[in-house]
């Protein structure tokens, strides 16, 4: 028997509510499969444990979570809690301390779900750079209020940094289709983004079965909406990658749906999982929030614990439930409560199983 352990940091608003229906998924997966175990320990950091305690998590919050395999998570983010207190208290560290240096976000419009664009061949993932870049957090404010206030935010680039999150894409692309689109803005940004085109135009002569792209980040932009028929995957930098993984989620019919993962490929520490949306102040408590980004991404937590039938077989009671359209939530067209597709899922990975 296999057992991982596991922490879930449900976090605020409807972040709560669809790592349910994801739990209820991986406790059914436990079930069937029956030579593997989770064990979950829950935690209440979010923003309302900060306004109890001022705090977003405890002062020891890395090392405790440092003994688990993963972290699944749901959303954080609170009104009366400004939405960097709720990043740098919390996602920020956990990212950074776990050396997490890589945020994998399928892009795919499952069968059933109606997208905004007129095709409906959209299937790529983009790896986003996690832990340096423009979010480094390198900078600072000077004569606050004053007319002579400066902000400064420095992007940070490291060739260590860029390299791996660069290998980690072409070893992806050699997987899938070896295409390879790198995010630049190297026209305007003539340090930062200039180093990122070298790096890249190095690593390409270790993968010469990989066709490669660069491609500003406005251009990509509109490429994502017009063609992402030819896309198969992108690298970014952490500001670009953030951006262009929203749109991509938008490109699938809803930001519930878009799963993703901060991924420490080295397995030195544990990786985090977490659906692309935020804490939905709008829908929360009505039990009508989307569960299925949550859901896809317990599937990609199962698949990096090397558990890759169950991560399928998740995938694919999925997808046919949303094939089926009867229980879809609302932002996806259907009128079904959060738990009503969970249950779904549910019975359906039961039936196919
Ligand atoms: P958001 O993703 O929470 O919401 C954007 C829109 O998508 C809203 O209209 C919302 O109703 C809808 N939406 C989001 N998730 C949904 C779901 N599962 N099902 C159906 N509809 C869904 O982004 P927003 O509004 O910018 O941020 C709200 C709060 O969440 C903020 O405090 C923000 O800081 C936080 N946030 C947290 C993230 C995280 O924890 N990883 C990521 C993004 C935002
Ligand atoms: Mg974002």
């Amino acid at each position: 028997m296999k057992k991982y352990k596991i922490a879930v940091i449900p976090g605020d608003g409807v972040g709560v509510e669809v790592i349910n229906e994801g739990l209820k998924i991986l406790n059914t997966i436990k079930e069937i499969h029956g030579g593997i175990d989770f064990e979950f320990k829950t935690f209440p950091w979010s923003c309302e444990y900060y306004l109890k305690t001022g705090k977003m998590m405890p002062k020891d919050g890395i090392k405790i979570l440092s003994d688990f395999e993963a972290i699944y998570l749901g959303a954080v983010g609170f009104p009366g809690v400004p939405d960097h207190i709720s990043l740098w208290g919390l996602l920020l560290p956990i990212r950074k301390e776990f050396d997490q240096y890589v945020n994998l976000r399928p892009v795919k419009l499952l069968k059933g779900i109606k997208g905004p664009l007129r095709t409906e061949k959209i299937d790529f993932v983009v790896v986003r750079e996690n832990v340096e870049g423009e979010y480094s957090g390198t900078g600072g404010r000077l004569y606050q209020g004053t007319e002579n206030e400066v902000a400064i935010q420095t992007a940070v680039f490291t060739r260590k940094g860029t390299e791996r999150v660069m290998r980690y894409a072409f070893e992806l692309a050699m997987k899938r289709n070896k295409n390879l689109i790198s995010t630049t803005k190297s026209n305007a940004l003539n340090y930062g983004m200039v180093f990122w085109d070298d790096i890249f135009n190095n690593l390409k002569n270790d993968y010469p079965e990989v066709e490669t792209r660069t491609m500003h980040v406005d251009a990509l932009s509109g490429y994502f909406l017009l063609h992402p028929e030819n896309i198969d995957v992108v690298v970014a930098s952490n500001l670009f990658g953030d951006i262009l993984t929203d749109l991509g989620s938008a490109m699938q019919g809803s930001i519930g749906i878009a799963p993703g993962a901060n991924i420490n490929p080295e397995k030195k520490y544990p990786s985090m999982f977490e659906p692309v949306h935020g804490s939905a102040p709008d829908v929360a408590g009505k039990g009508i929030a989307n569960p299925i980004g949550a859901i896809w991404t317990a599937s990609m937590m199962l698949d990096h614990l090397g558990e890759t039938d169950s991560a399928k077989l998740i995938m694919k009671a999925l997808e046919k439930v949303t094939e089926e359209g009867i229980y879809l939530t609302k932002d996806v067209g259907g009128n079904s409560k959060t738990h009503e597709v969970g249950d779904a899922v549910n019975n359906k990975i039961k039936e196919l199983a």
